[in-house]
């Protein structure tokens, strides 16, 4: 499947009930051939509005992130686990997740990352394991198939819990370093 296929079908998908309460499809942004990918958990007001991932309060944070370990935003993919927003900002359903995973899947297929990197637990417990603890497990990496793995603090998460900022940091740096090793 190439790009614009997936995305129109993700656009026009009806497999779950948030097609109908959704403004736009936030399918992902960012370099398609990126060695780094960030998956999110799903788009909140701001994205829903706009169509484009980590764009709110959450996602000027995270900006200022990538600024401080010195990645740009746009030579990165960044991209949710759900492509339509849960009404209220809820947490994704499993079967919600169920039916979009294929949709991250196909992404992940065709940027081929050499490393992911799950904003916050939602996204770790789908893609690393689903017993995933974050707080005991964030910044380690684990090796799947053909990428290397990692989670770490969802920044809304930060917002509400700014003590948890140090950590991030350094997972971030970390992120940096690995990415910086690759080229
Ligand atoms: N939170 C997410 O997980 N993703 C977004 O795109 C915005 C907020």
């Amino acid at each position: 499947m190439t790009w614009d296929e997936l995305k129109l079908q993700c656009e026009n998908c009806q497999k779950c009930p948030l097609h109908e309460t959704k403004t736009n499809t936030v399918f992902g942004t960012g370099n398609q051939n990126a060695k780094l990918m960030f998956v999110g958990e799903a788009p909140g007001e701001q994205e829903d509005l706009s169509g484009i991932p980590f764009v709110g309060r959450a996602g000027k944070l995270f900006d200022q992130y990538l600024e401080a370990v010195g990645i740009e935003r746009d030579e990165v993919y960044i991209a949710n686990m759900l492509k339509c927003r849960p009404p209220k900002n809820r947490d994704p359903l499993g079967t919600e997740q169920d039916v979009c995973i294929d949709y991250l899947r196909e992404q992940v297929r065709l940027v081929k990352p050499k490393l992911i990197v799950c904003l916050g637990r939602i996204s770790a417990m789908r893609l690393i394991r689903p017993d995933y603890k974050i707080t005991a497990e964030h910044g380690k990496w684990v090796k799947k198939g053909d990428f290397m793995i990692t989670a770490v603090y969802h920044p809304s998460l930060l917002l509400r819990d700014p003590r948890k900022k140090e950590d991030m940091l350094t997972d971030m740096l970390d992120v940096a370093k690995k990415y910086r090793e690759l080229s």
